[in-house]
């Protein structure tokens, strides 16, 4: 009878093997930079405001700096048109918020985009629409998915619904599940994605690009979701930062416990909020008005600078690969 016992395992394993449904993989685009080995990106995120609240100013700077650095490609945290995301593919806020703001030819490069909370009050499947590449070919914006660039990889994750509140006390506002609820099993696939494809990943700088916050010291604070969620799954895989959006400023926060950074990219339009919450993490640098953020990775080194509507340099550090040190400038 013990006998038994190994090959009745063996069969329980090939049942809940068949039964378990497979997990999808995250879809991968890669884009190698035209430096071999240096990338240089901008970020951005919270934005689509049709030009007011110094949206134009901040994307005439980004054009400048775009320039300078000799960009390979732009980021957007989300939040890509207010208040309530896209109507339609014909939704003439595409070209006042986007197409007809960003002109400059440094920042005609792939844009690429994840969701916020306001893109989710549009019509979601609209603006993942790939029709919208037709009438702009930059904008490439998907829920979750990865991005690869040789030395680095970006881990782009939709954020939106671990936000429990959006599901259970909407108020006024209408989320679009379509495709994603219900909420829990499209969390735990995603996690497990996620887990997955950061386990596979070679690159030499990991980065996870959400919307919501983990770490802030402004309006919205930390997100206890992706806190309780989300945050495990990064530390396991020795992630080097989270980068998002959701709070309308630029902020540097560093883990107290584990070697990882966050940092908030959200000036892209309205911002001055004006408050300033505690965190129980390392605050490094806060800014509560409108700006954006470079980022240049090389091998050995990963180099991130805030910019102001002006274009004037806020703050500016970097991290070695080597030894995990910050260096205020560089
Ligand atoms: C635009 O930016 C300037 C400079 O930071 C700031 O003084 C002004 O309040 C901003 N305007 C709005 C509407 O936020
Ligand atoms: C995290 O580290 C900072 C700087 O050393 C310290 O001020 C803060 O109290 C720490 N937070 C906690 C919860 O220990």
């Amino acid at each position: 009878m013990p006998k038994m016992v190994p090959l009745i395992g063996f069969l329980l394993v090939l049942i809940t093997l068949q039964s378990t449904p497979l997990i999808a993989e995250l879809t991968k685009i890669q884009h190698l930079p035209k430096k071999e080995g240096n990338l240089a990106i901008l970020v951005i995120g919270d934005f689509g405001r049709k030009g007011t609240y110094n949206q134009s100013k901040v994307a005439t700077q980004m054009g400048v700096v775009g320039e300078k650095l000799n960009i390979d490609y732009v980021i957007s945290t989300g939040d890509n048109f207010y208040e309530d995301g896209l109507t339609g593919v014909d939704d003439p806020a595409f070209y006042e918020s986007f197409s007809g703001i960003y002109t400059a030819d440094s920042i005609k490069t792939p844009w690429y985009l994840i969701l916020g909370n306001h893109d989710y009050r549009g019509d979601v499947l609209a603006q993942l629409n790939p029709v919208l590449r037709e009438k702009d070919n930059r904008f490439i914006c998907m829920r979750s998915f990865i991005l690869n660039s040789g030395i680095v990889d970006f881990f782009m994750v939709d954020t939106p619904p671990f936000e429990l509140d959006y599901w259970t006390n909407p108020g006024s506002s209408h989320y679009d599940w379509r495709d994603v609820a219900p909420r829990d099993t499209y969390l735990s696939n995603l996690l497990q994605e996620l887990d997955e494809a950061l386990k596979k990943s070679t690159a030499t700088w990991k980065f996870v690009v959400g919307h919501h916050t983990m770490r802030s010291v402004s309006d919205h604070g930390d997100t206890p979701e992706l806190l309780q969620l989300l945050l495990p799954v990064l530390k396991v895989n020795q992630v080097d930062a989270y980068i998002n959006g959701h709070d309308h400023c630029l902020q540097h926060i560093s883990s107290n416990d584990s070697k990882l950074h966050y940092i908030t990219s959200g000036g892209g339009s309205k911002a001055w909020r004006n408050v300033l919450k505690k965190n129980e993490d390392t605050v490094r640098f806060f800014y509560d008005g409108q700006g954006f953020m470079s980022l240049e990775v090389s091998e050995t080194k990963a180099k991130f600078v805030f910019y102001d509507a002006f274009g004037n340099v806020l703050y500016k550090w970097s991290t070695d690969k080597a030894t995990d040190q910050l260096c205020p400038s560089f």
